[in-house]
C-alpha cells in the first residue's frame, strides 16, 4: 500500500504501532505479515499491502459473514443516509426493531427482553449485574478454563491467571469450578449464588466443548438454588457451532444468552444480553441503573438486523462446510499424530491441539506465510483456532485444509517430538 490512499504505508504503520501501541504487537503483526499489513477483504479473503492474498479463517470468530457481506453493507450504508447515531432522548425504529428481532430469532417465549451493547465484555457485565441485582446475591460460579473478556468485572469470571494475577482483588464473590458434575454439590451453598456463566464450548481456553450432561446438571443446580443461568454465546452463538444458540439447544433453558462478535456481521461492534423478564427486572424498574452512551446505536442496530437475516439464509451451508471441515480436520490429524495430539469442536468452531506450543507458534507463522489466517488461543497457545465463515466456499475450505497439511508436512525437524515417528 502506498501512502497516497490516506491509510498509511505498511512500514508507517508498524512504525505507528511500535511507538504508541506497544513494540510487541508490532512485532508479532510484522512477523505475522512478513512485514505487510492488511489492507481489505472480501468474503472469506483478505488482501495484504504487498498484494499477496490470504484465506480468513480466524478473525477471533468476528467474520462469520466474511469480510464485508453485501447485505450487511447494505443496510449500514442504508442508515449511514438515514441517522448513524441516537439521539438517546428519543425512540429509534432500527434500534427497537432489532431487540424485537433477536427475540423473535432466539426463545420468543422466555427471553423477552433485550440489552445492546457494544463488545462482548460489555455484555457480561450488564448479565453480572443483572444476576447481582434481580438476586441481591453476589457469588457467581464460572468454569476452570473459561473466558469471559477482560473488563474489570468480565475478568474476575475470566480463568487465566496471566490476565488476572497483577489485578488481584478483583470483582468478589467469583469462584472457579471444574467442568465435572461432581464439583456441583460443593459449589452452591444455601442461597448464596446469584448465577452460573458459562461457555457452552470454551473458546479461549482452546476451544473444549464442555459435556452436554455437565451443562444441563449445572443449569439444573443453578434453578434449583435459585441461581440464574448465563450462557456465555459470544462465540458460540449464532449458528458458529450449528444452532442458533448451543444452550438452547442442549436444553439449558438460559435465563441469559449474551452474543457478541458475529453479531456485528463483520463490519460494526455489536453486542447484546437477551434475558428473562426476572432476571431483567432491575432494568425494567430502572432502565438508568446499566446505560452506555453507544449502547444500541442505529449503526449497529442496522448491521445486527441484517446480520440475522443473513446468517438464517445460509445456516444449510454453515451445515455443510461443518462436515466438509470436520472430516478434513480429521484427516490431517490422522496423517500427522505426531504434531497433532487432538482436533476438537462443533460446526464452524475447530481448534487444533499441537503436542506443544512452540509447535502451534511454527505452524501459525507458517499458515500466516502461505496464506491462511487463523486465530491462537489465548489461554492455551498449543492450540490454534480455525474458524470457517459461513459463506466459504467448498473449494476454499478445501484450500485451507490444503494449507494446513502441506504445513504440517514441512514443520522443522526442531519443533517434532524426539523419537522414530513417521515423516
Ligand atoms: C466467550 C467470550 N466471552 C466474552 C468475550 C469478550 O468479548 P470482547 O473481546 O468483545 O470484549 C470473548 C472474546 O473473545 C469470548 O470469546
Amino acid at each position: 500500500m502506498d501512502a497516497t490512499d490516506g491509510r498509511g504505508t505498511a512500514r508507517g504503520a508498524l512504525d505507528a504501532t511500535r511507538r504508541h501501541q506497544s513494540p510487541q504487537l508490532a512485532l508479532v503483526y510484522g512477523m505475522n505479515g512478513c512485514g505487510a499489513i492488511e489492507s481489505s477483504g472480501e468474503g472469506a479473503r483478505l488482501r495484504l499491502s504487498d498484494g499477496r492474498g490470504a484465506l480468513d479463517f480466524g478473525s477471533y470468530a468476528v467474520t462469520l459473514l466474511g469480510q464485508r457481506h453485501p447485505a450487511v453493507l447494505a443496510a449500514v450504508r442504508r442508515e449511514l443516509d438515514a441517522m448513524p447515531v441516537s439521539s438517546r432522548v428519543l425512540a429509534n425504529g432500527t434500534t427497537a426493531e432489532l431487540a424485537r428481532a433477536l427475540v423473535a430469532w432466539a426463545e420468543p417465549e422466555r427471553l423477552t427482553k433485550v440489552w445492546l451493547g457494544l463488545n462482548g465484555c460489555d455484555a457480561v457485565e450488564a448479565a453480572l449485574k443483572l444476576a447481582r441485582l434481580a438476586t441481591g446475591r453476589t457469588r457467581v460460579i464460572a468454569i476452570e478454563g473459561a473466558y469471559h473478556g477482560k473488563s474489570l468485572g468480565a475478568l474476575a469470571a475470566t480463568w487465566n491467571a496471566r490476565y488476572r494475577r497483577s489485578l488481584e482483588p478483583l470483582l468478589g464473590g467469583v469462584s472457579h469450578i471444574p467442568a465435572d458434575v461432581s464439583a456441583l454439590p460443593a459449589a452452591f451453598g444455601p442461597g448464596d449464588v446469584a448465577a452460573v456463566l458459562v461457555e457452552p464450548v470454551q473458546g479461549e481456553g482452546g476451544v473444549r466443548p464442555l459435556e452436554p450432561g455437565f451443562l444441563r446438571a449445572l443449569a439444573d443446580a443453578a434453578h434449583a438454588h435459585g441461581a440464574f443461568v448465563l450462557a456465555d454465546e459470544i462465540q458460540t452463538g449464532l449458528r458458529r457451532c450449528g444452532p442458533r444458540l448451543v444452550s438452547a439447544d442442549l436444553g439449558m433453558r438460559p435465563d441469559a444468552v449474551l452474543l457478541g462478535k458475529a453479531l456485528g456481521g463483520g463490519v460494526q461492534p455489536v453486542s447484546a444480553v437477551l434475558a428473562t423478564p426476572e432476571l431483567y427486572a432491575p432494568l425494567t424498574a430502572d432502565p438508568f441503573t446499566h446505560t452506555t452512551t453507544f449502547s444500541g446505536h442505529p449503526l449497529g442496530a442496522a448491521t445486527g438486523l441484517a446480520t440475522l437475516t443473513a446468517i438464517e439464509e445460509l445456516a444449510p451451508r454453515g451445515a455443510r462446510l461443518a462436515d466438509l471441515f470436520s472430516g478434513g480436520l480429521a484427516r490431517i490429524a490422522g496423517r500427522h499424530p505426531d504434531l497433532i495430539a487432538e482436533v476438537r469442536g462443533r460446526g464452524l468452531l475447530w481448534g487444533v491441539e499441537f503436542t506443544t506450543a512452540a509447535t502451534a507458534g511454527e505452524v501459525l507463522m507458517e499458515l500466516g506465510r502461505r496464506g491462511l489466517v487463523v486465530s491462537p488461543c489465548l489461554g492455551r497457545p498449543e492450540v490454534l483456532r480455525l474458524l470457517p465463515p459461513l459463506i466459504a466456499s467448498d473449494e476454499e475450505a478445501e484450500e485451507a485444509l490444503a494449507i494446513l497439511d502441506a504445513v504440517c508436512a514441512a514443520v522443522p525437524d526442531e519443533f517434532r517430538p524426539p523419537g522414530p515417528g513417521p515423516r
